[in-house]
């Protein structure tokens, strides 16, 4: 008979390395317990909110074409959100979004109040979901050819699954979504962009945002792996299903990495490095890509913030927005229209030496945080324009907000 005080034992000890391994981290960096947060007083930016527009709300990523200074933004319905957003489980696939969009805004062109001017930009000819012409935003990040001319915009697109027969929706609570990559192109001025190519594999299962190679194929995360539902989609950021993959040019798709909790809003540096952030328990995780698109981890970058989406800016730094809070985000993207905010911070990622072979020495900087959520309720990505000293900030919760064209230094 086993020996109670013994088994007590036992399970104390599991309950420990269960908490050590999964849970510590979680707790502290995922919902933010014990972290001193920042007014946004403490930083040297006055900010503008863009609001009260229905073209530019629940803008969920944000990709700045430095060439055109454009910047492309992926703009949704936040109240739609809630009950179609695959990536957090959201599958109610009958209460979509229907107007998802792409806006093009001319970040020279300040219309007065706090705005700029801006395209929403038409999509002709794309069939959308079984000829509906409708796309679902949601990661997005472009490319311009060399002499700023065209430019491409990829997407990751969180199509519902339908019958491929009928075109109805499925029951996307047990199917999950049907979620592919797409690719379009547009010239600089244009007010539609032209469908060009759609991506769709089984391993594109739970995409979250794409970064697009030298070679025209492209990586990206699936934050849940392979897993659309079910309880090891639940429990995926804890117990670390989250992977990297690679699609060749030609469609061809595999896994390049994996063991991620939520990762997300990866970045292809200028120099060459693939930046992969993690959104439960914070951190970048660097890897330097081989010509076949597989993987080798060469350092990992310790910034003990859920971190949401990076960007680079013109000077080759990585901007990251952050959640000092995440059980607060949570919160906030249950009740939109509530105002109920979340803090908000965004993290600069400075490499040092670059030009020395083999060296990852990376400066952290803190530039702006929010700790009331006043101005910069749940940010998920910030776009920093090195030209003017700008950070455009915008979010996929905030109905009023986004994006905030916000700090011009004092
Ligand atoms: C799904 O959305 C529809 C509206 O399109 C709504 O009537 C229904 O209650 C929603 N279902 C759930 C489970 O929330
Ligand atoms: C990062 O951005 C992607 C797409 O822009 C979005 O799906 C994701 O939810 C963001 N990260 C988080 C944790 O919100
Ligand atoms: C998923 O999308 C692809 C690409 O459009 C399509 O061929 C396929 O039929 C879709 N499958 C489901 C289940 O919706």
């Amino acid at each position: 008979m086993a020996n109670k005080p013994a088994l007590l034992a036992i399970l104390v000890g599991f309950a420990a390395l269960f908490w050590q391994l999964l849970l510590r981290d979680a707790i502290y960096n995922g919902a933010g317990l014990g972290r001193k947060v920042q007014p946004i007083s403490d930083f040297p930016y006055r900010c503008h909110r863009v609001s009260g527009d229905p073209n530019i709300q629940a803008c969920e990523d944000m990709w700045l074409d430095q060439k055109s200074r454009t910047l492309y933004l992926a703009c949704s319905d936040s109240m739609a959100r809630k009950q179609w957003m695959p990536n957090i489980h959201r599958l109610n696939a009958s209460a979509r979004a229907l107007n998802d969009h792409v806006v093009a805004m001319d970040i020279d062109s300040p219309t007065g109040e706090g705005g700029y001017a801006y395209r929403v930009l038409k999509t002709p000819g794309f069939a959308g979901v079984d000829g509906d012409g409708r796309i679902h935003v949601v990661g997005m990040t472009g490319t311009t050819s060399a002499y700023g001319v065209k430019t491409q915009i990829w997407l990751v697109n969180a199509r519902p699954s339908v019958n491929a027969k009928t075109g109805e929706l499925l029951d996307n609570t047990a199917t999950g979504a049907n979620s592919t990559i797409e690719v379009f192109e547009t010239q600089q001025g244009s007010d539609s962009v032209v469908h060009l190519r759609t991506y769709a594999d089984p391993q594109i299962a739970t995409p979250n945002n794409v970064a697009v190679a030298e070679d025209g194929g492209f990586f990206f995360t699936n934050d849940h792996g392979p897993h659309k539902v079910g309880w090891q989609h639940h429990l995926s950021s804890f117990i670390g299903t989250g992977d990297v993959s690679y699609c060749s040019s030609a469609g061809v798709c595999k896994k390049v990495a994996h063991g991620f909790k939520f990762p997300n809003g990866l970045h292809l540096g200028s120099d060459g490095l693939l930046y992969v952030p993690s959104a439960a328990i914070g951190g970048i995780t660097v890897f330097r890509p081989k010509p076949d698109g597989s993987l080798l981890r060469v350092h990992f970058i310790d910034l003990d913030y859920p971190l949401d989406n990076l960007s680079e800016d013109s000077n080759g730094d990585i901007y990251a927005a952050a959640l000092p809070k995440g059980m607060q985000s949570l919160a906030a993207f249950e009740d939109p229209l509530n105002q109920k905010s979340a803090p908000a911070a965004v993290w600069r990622v400075r490499r040092l030496n670059r030009d020395v072979p083999n060296k990852y020495q990376y400066e952290l900087t803190k530039v702006i945080e929010d700790a009331e959520g006043e101005l910069l309720p749940s940010t998920t990505t910030c776009v920093h324009d090195a030209k003017t000293g700008r950070l455009f900030l915008s979010g996929e919760l905030s109905l009023h907000a986004n994006p905030r064209p916000s700090g011009y230094p004092n």
